[in-house]
């Protein structure tokens, strides 16, 4: 199974994300991918559709760990569940470090949407002075914010995103990707996909490397063209 998912983040209007969904239906359609394609779209809070397309599937960027009730600011399942919605991303590197959800934060998250049978992009990063440190630090730093997650979930999906990488448009190298996919092979069987500045041109060879079982797009995605290049390589 290859995943290829496009996180919006707070981009996109509700009008450009359902023109975006149509077309890109259309052209999935049109392209006859088999079965061992994933693809998933990670649209803002306001340009949630419902998760009813034939080729792909619509995710939440965030959601707080509760049916509902007094959380300013944020959603909660009973939201998600009206526009069917089962798949959620948790633990961005921009959620940790712009929203500061520690990992105990983070946790609660994952069991109350763990529980509630969702599938679960759990995303872990370094930055740059941690990666400078080698590879123990690393390790030690992955490891870190894979704490309390339960790595056996059956709908786990984990996305490795260096921070370094992540919207700066220098994507990790294939070296380095391929060998902390390897290393966190060692510990978990969830498919990992590679996220950091995966575009057009990079897709391809990115896929072909050695435990990557997807990407995770931020920039790449927001355009319909781009984003289906990508899908494209997957082939
Ligand atoms: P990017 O973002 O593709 O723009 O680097 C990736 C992500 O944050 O998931």
């Amino acid at each position: 199974m290859t995943i290829i998912a496009g996180n919006f983040k707070a981009n996109l209007t509700r009008i450009q994300v359902a023109t975006f969904a149509k077309e890109l239906d259309s052209i999935l359609t049109d392209m006859q991918t088999s079965s061992h394609l994933q693809v998933d779209i990670f649209p803002s809070h306001t340009a949630l559709l419902t998760n009813n397309f034939k080729h792909f599937h619509i995710g939440a960027q965030n959601a707080y760990f509760a049916q509902n009730g007094g959380f300013t600011g944020e959603i909660g399942l009973s939201q998600l569940q009206e526009f069917n919605i089962n798949r959620l991303i948790i633990g961005h590197s921009e959620r940790r470090t712009l929203f500061g959800e520690n990992q105990d934060f983070i946790n609660k998250k994952f069991r109350f949407y763990a529980e509630a049978g969702f599938e679960i992009y759990y995303c872990i990063g370094e930055p740059l002075s941690v990666r400078q440190k080698g590879k123990n630090a690393l390790k030690d730093f992955l490891g870190t914010q894979l704490n309390g997650i339960d790595i056996t979930y059956p709908k786990l999906i984990i996305a490795y995103e260096p921070i370094w990488a992540i919207g700066t448009g220098e994507s990790a190298t294939l070296e380095q990707i391929e060998s902390t996919h390897s290393m966190l092979a060692t510990f978990t069987s969830a498919p990992l996909l590679y996220g950091g500045s995966v575009n057009p041109t990079n897709a391809r060879e990115i896929l072909c490397t050695p435990y990557v079982n997807g990407v995770l797009v931020g920039s790449a995605s927001l355009n319909i063209q781009s984003f289906t290049d990508i899908i494209r390589a997957s082939k």
